[in-house]
């Protein structure tokens, strides 16, 4: 049975921002259960490996025990549905993140309907954050401290300096 408490926030996290913490610490006040899915997809690499964002996220999570924190692949309506959980919080920072996010909650709406799709406003601070800007500026060697959270500030920094 569908669980609509318990509910499941995807996505890259490559890797994990302020942004996206700031947003699971603000589901954990409104659900009981949420559980942060990585979405493993062998067709696109990503620059930080699937088991390592994992790791990352569960420890900028530590400090928040309703999270659970795993990987997925394949459909997002099919994970759901494997781990008993009805809803898909997604974060909105701005207009340009509304037409894809709008488009693929009614393609998850459409092929499994009883799954809600509920969005939440990113806070006004981390609005221009993304995991690529992290990328982009981290890898040039630019400060992150703002960008990320400070547990695994050290581990980003140091995983973008040994690529450059
Ligand atoms: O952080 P992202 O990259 O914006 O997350 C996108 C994600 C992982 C939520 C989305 O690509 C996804 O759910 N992929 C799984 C495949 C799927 O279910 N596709 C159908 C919806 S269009």
């Amino acid at each position: 049975m569908i669980q609509k408490g318990v509910c499941v926030y995807p996505g890259s996290f490559d890797p994990v921002t302020n942004g996206h913490l700031d947003l699971i610490e603000r589901a954990t006040q409104v659900f009981p259960r949420v559980i942060v899915a990585v979405l493993n997809n062998p067709g696109k690499q990503g620059f930080f490996p699937v088991e390592e964002r994992v790791r990352l996220l569960a420890k900028a999570c530590a400090h928040l025990p309703k999270v659970e924190i795993d990987s997925f692949q394949g459909l997002l309506v099919d994970y759901m549905k494997k781990v008993n959980a009805g809803i898909v919080i997604r974060g909105l920072r701005a207009v340009t993140d509304f037409e894809s996010e709008f488009l693929m909650a009614q393609v998850n709406h459409q092929i499994s309907p009883e799954i809600e799709t509920l969005f939440m406003m990113t806070s006004p601070q981390f609005a221009y954050i993304s995991s690529s800007v992290v990328r982009e500026i981290g890898g040039f060697g630019g400060e992150i401290a703002s960008f990320v959270p400070g547990s695994i500030l050290e581990d980003i920094s140091t995983a973008l300096k040994k690529a450059r």
